[in-house]
């Protein structure tokens, strides 16, 4: 079983990857912070996998689509694309304007929504060259999206908007690529105990630990479940919350802390 991971630095990447290390089975695993990389490769060979950690930043264009060229081998059964970034607010300008700032914006979209696409490409060309399995497949790819694209959340427009299009993306071409035996899932959670969310300066509801997260992306995953969503009770919100007229939804949306300037770090 040879299984890629972005972003398997850190957080549900790094919990995926311990997850699934056992004897038998490649992990070629992507980051570009090398020193944890490093770290969830010693941890997942110790538990008998065969890791391959590369340090690469999935904006790279090229550089991901040589390096999965290679990693891919003989087959590439299952592909978790993980790497990812938030933010939000910075503090409020002097002249009153509250605006995330552009170069975050662009890095956001960059990284979310160009660095997945960058992975999720030479996934697909490796594993359209493959033979179908027992399940009639040729591989499974599993993206992560967000409850945050399900809403115009004013504390996070730029992460929102990347997720919004991941998950539209996937679960778009899910139909399509599922009978050519490619089977996609768009992840769109709430808030899962990792480093990602450790900064935040408001009250998370329905955290959940990172174990939890990854036991659930990954039944979907095997389940070739379109689209996971927990928990179900902050999907349902949000899908309603969203139905409003926005003006509505955004009176409410101003008053939550984790929308308000500097509630959350903008890095
Ligand atoms: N945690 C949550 O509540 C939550 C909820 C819904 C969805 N998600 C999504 O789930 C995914 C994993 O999140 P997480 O919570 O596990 O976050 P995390 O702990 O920060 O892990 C993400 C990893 O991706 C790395 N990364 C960022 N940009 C990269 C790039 N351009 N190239 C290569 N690696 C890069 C990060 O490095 P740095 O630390 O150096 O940036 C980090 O090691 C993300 O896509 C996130 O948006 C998370």
């Amino acid at each position: 079983m040879n299984i890629l991971i972005t972003g398997a630095a850190s957080g549900i990447g790094r919990g995926l990857a311990l997850k699934l290390a056992r004897p038998g089975v490649s992990l070629q695993l992507c980051d570009h912070a090398a020193d944890g990389l490093a770290e969830t490769a010693r941890q997942c060979d110790e538990r008998g996998a065969r890791s391959v950690p590369k340090v690469l930043d999935t904006r790279d264009r090229q550089g991901m689509a040589d390096w999965i060229a290679t990693a891919s081998g003989e087959r590439l059964d299952m592909a978790f694309l993980c790497a990812g970034i938030t933010g939000g607010l910075p503090p409020e300008a002097n002249d009153g304007l509250v605006l995330e700032r552009e170069e975050r914006v662009w890095e956001m979209l960059d990284t979310n929504l160009t660095g997945t696409l960058n992975t999720f490409f030479p996934v697909v060309q490796a594993m359209r060259r493959q033979k179908r399995n027992g399940e009639n497949l040729r591989g499974r790819i599993c993206v992560m999206a967000s409850i945050a694209g399900f809403v115009c959340y004013p504390g996070t427009p730029s992460y929102s908007a990347s997720k919004v299009a991941l998950d539209r993306f996937v679960v778009a071409n899910a139909a399509r690529l599922e009978r050519f035996g490619i089977s996609l899932t768009s992840v769109c959670c709430g808030f899962v105990d990792t480093p990602m969310v450790t900064q935040n300066r408001f009250p998370m509801p329905g955290l959940i630990s990172t174990e939890d997260a990854v036991g659930r992306i990954l039944r979907g995953t095997l389940r070739q479940t379109r689209r996971v969503i927990f928990p179900g009770w902050l999907v349902m919100g949000s899908r309603l919350m969203d139905l409003l007229p926005p003006r509505l939804a955004e009176r409410y949306y101003v008053t939550q802390p984790s929308a308000q300037p500097a509630g959350m770090p903008d890095f």
